[in-house]
């Protein structure tokens, strides 16, 4: 039976991918580098530094180590300055009471995410006390497909990684749980990966997958 569920951040408990994109956006256009949609997909899961190595494979010239940070950094302030625009009510629909009934029926929940940001994004959507471990970009060196954020999760659940199911909207988070051996659930835009063992339309259908 599953014993814990871990939860990606963005892209499943709450919609920031659509922040992060807007601020990605806004410092490529300030630098002339093209950026669109069809590159965004490739950004889920993957770190800030890596997503901004991504970004500038379209670049017409190379950027120095302080420059890629000074970028980085500048794409975080946009990013922070839209994530004041979260409230509870941004929360994933069914998050909250599916998180609940985990509760009552003793699965252990927890975060898997590599954002530094997910303290204040927890805290933004009401949901910074409910989980029993958090394990985000703070902590970790490698970033997914690496399974080290969820294999730190499922250490600090003090759960087996073979009883813990990982819920994920970026292919490389799917990979990163097969890595780490746990099973596996895709929503959004991962609906379709082959790595998935489940596949979500919504939070509520993880009920029936956990509890049967
Ligand atoms: C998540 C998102 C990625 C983002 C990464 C780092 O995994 O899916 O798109 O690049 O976190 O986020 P951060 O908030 O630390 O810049
Ligand atoms: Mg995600």
């Amino acid at each position: 039976a599953i014993q814990a569920v871990i939860f990606d951040l963005d892209g499943v408990l709450v919609h920031t991918d659509r922040f992060h994109y807007e601020a990605w956006q806004r410092m490529a256009n300030e630098e002339g580098i093209s950026f669109d949609v069809s590159i965004n997909d490739r950004l889920r899961g993957v770190s800030r530094m890596e997503s901004l190595d991504i970004i500038l494979e379209k670049s017409e010239r190379s950027y120095t180590q302080s420059e890629k940070e000074d970028l980085a950094d500048r794409k975080n302030e946009y990013y922070r300055e839209l994530l004041l625009q979260l409230t509870p009510a941004d929360a994933a629909e069914g998050a909250l009471a599916f998180i609940a009934r985990c509760k009552e029926q003793d699965v252990k929940t927890a975060i898997g995410s590599s954002s530094r940001n997910t303290p204040m994004i927890l805290e933004r959507i009401g949901l910074a006390h409910v989980f029993d471990a958090i394990a985000d970009g703070n902590q970790i060196v490698r970033s997914k497909p690496d399974p080290e954020v969820f294999l730190l999760a499922a250490q600090q659940l003090g759960v087996d990684p073979a009883y813990c199911l990982v819920v994920e909207d970026a292919e490389a988070g799917l990979i990163a749980a097969e890595r780490a051996g746990m099973l596996k659930a895709a929503i959004g835009a991962a609906f379709d990966s082959s790595v998935a063992d489940y596949r979500l339309r919504n939070l509520a259908e993880m009920a029936e997958i956990v509890f049967g």
